[in-house]
């Protein structure tokens, strides 16, 4: 049985109608494998059309994020080099962190079209249906330790952006590393680590980006937190490919940017991206703690600065809620 992409390249160098018999010729197989193939393909996307006498026709591309359409468009030197994808699974975090060990894994990327067990920060659930983006990729980075913590901040830069470049859309971010648009979250970043005192074993960096789902039907399934979707903003899907393509682009251009050059840069760049600075907050911390002040900086190390009645004060962890 061929593989999907050796039968969609097969499609592709037809111009017009190629009938199951030539097909079934010059893929090598029986016709009844053919209209296997050609099921798989529409399930994985692709318009294929199909005439009486004709045959098949090949009239419109998949958007899906699978690994050998992003192979043809993907301009990285190791991010998504390696890409596992999944129709379901319950994490694509999960599958990761299996993988992280094996030595040849930085920049494996694991893709998933739907996730039954996604999880959130503060082991919360991430309600991954259908239409999504929802990925995690595998980092071995030559940083210390105590720096991990910034990892995500380059993550958030890369899906802001990326989120900018492919759809046109006002992305911004929201501590500790949240996208939003117009006030509302569209995107969440995970970070799960295997660390030494004095090394770094692996990090998984997962991204969930709510691209093309019904942000009710999800925010009516959540406690609260207000929620977009990229199709929700535009009245229209967006193209998973390109958008996972200016991610995985973005995420290997600050990645590598964070490695050779610090963080510096990085939290300039985030800190320009977010409209939170300079507003009133109030974050709520795991133990329902209730601290309030005026969000005025991102610290050297990722926590935030707030000034509150009573002096300054670091945030390392927590939801905030912004005042607009
Ligand atoms: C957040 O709570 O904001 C973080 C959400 C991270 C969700 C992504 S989806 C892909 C990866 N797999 C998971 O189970 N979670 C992350």
């Amino acid at each position: 049985m061929p593989q999907p992409e050796a039968f969609v390249s097969l499609l592709r160098s037809e111009p017009g109608y190629i009938s199951g018999q030539a097909l079934a010729k010059k893929a090598g197989i029986s016709r009844s494998a053919v209209w296997k193939q050609i099921r798989m393909l529409r399930r994985y996307g692709y318009t294929i059309e199909s005439r009486h006498g004709l045959g098949y026709r090949l009239a419109g591309q998949t958007d899906l994020p699978v690994p050998w359409e992003l192979a043809r468009v993907l301009r990285t030197s190791f991010i998504g080099k390696h890409v596992v994808y999944k129709e379901t699974t319950d994490s694509t975090q999960n599958i990761a962190i299996s993988l992280a060990d094996r030595s040849d894994s930085h920049g494996t990327v694991v893709i998933a079209e739907q996730q039954k067990s996604g999880r959130g920060r503060q082991k919360r659930k991430w309600l991954s249906p259908k239409g999504g983006i929802w990925l995690s990729v595998v980092l071995k980075p030559g940083i210390p330790t105590a720096k991990i913590t910034l990892l995500p901040f380059v993550a958030a830069l890369a899906v802001c952006d990326a989120i900018k470049n492919a759809t046109g859309l006002d992305a911004r971010l929201k501590w500790p590393n949240d996208v939003m648009i117009s006030g509302k979250k569209v995107a969440g970043i995970l970070l799960d680590i295997s660390a030494e005192a004095d090394q770094i074993n692996y990090a998984v960096i997962g991204i969930g980006i709510n691209a093309n789902v019904d942000s009710a039907a999800i925010s009516a399934r959540l406690d609260g937190t207000k929620i977009t979707s990229i199709s929700d903003e535009l009245g229209h899907s967006t193209s998973r490919l390109d958008l996972t393509r200016s991610l995985l682009e973005n995420l290997e251009h600050y990645y590598l940017e964070m490695e050779q050059q610090g963080v510096g840069t990085i939290l300039q760049k985030w800190k320009k991206r977010s409209d939170m600075l300079g507003r009133k907050v109030a974050v709520v911390q795991n133990n329902n703690k209730i601290i309030q002040g005026m969000a005025t900086d991102i610290n050297d190390d990722g926590s935030l600065l707030l000034k509150t009645d009573v002096g300054d004060v670091n945030v390392v962890s927590g939801d905030i809620h912004v005042r607009y």
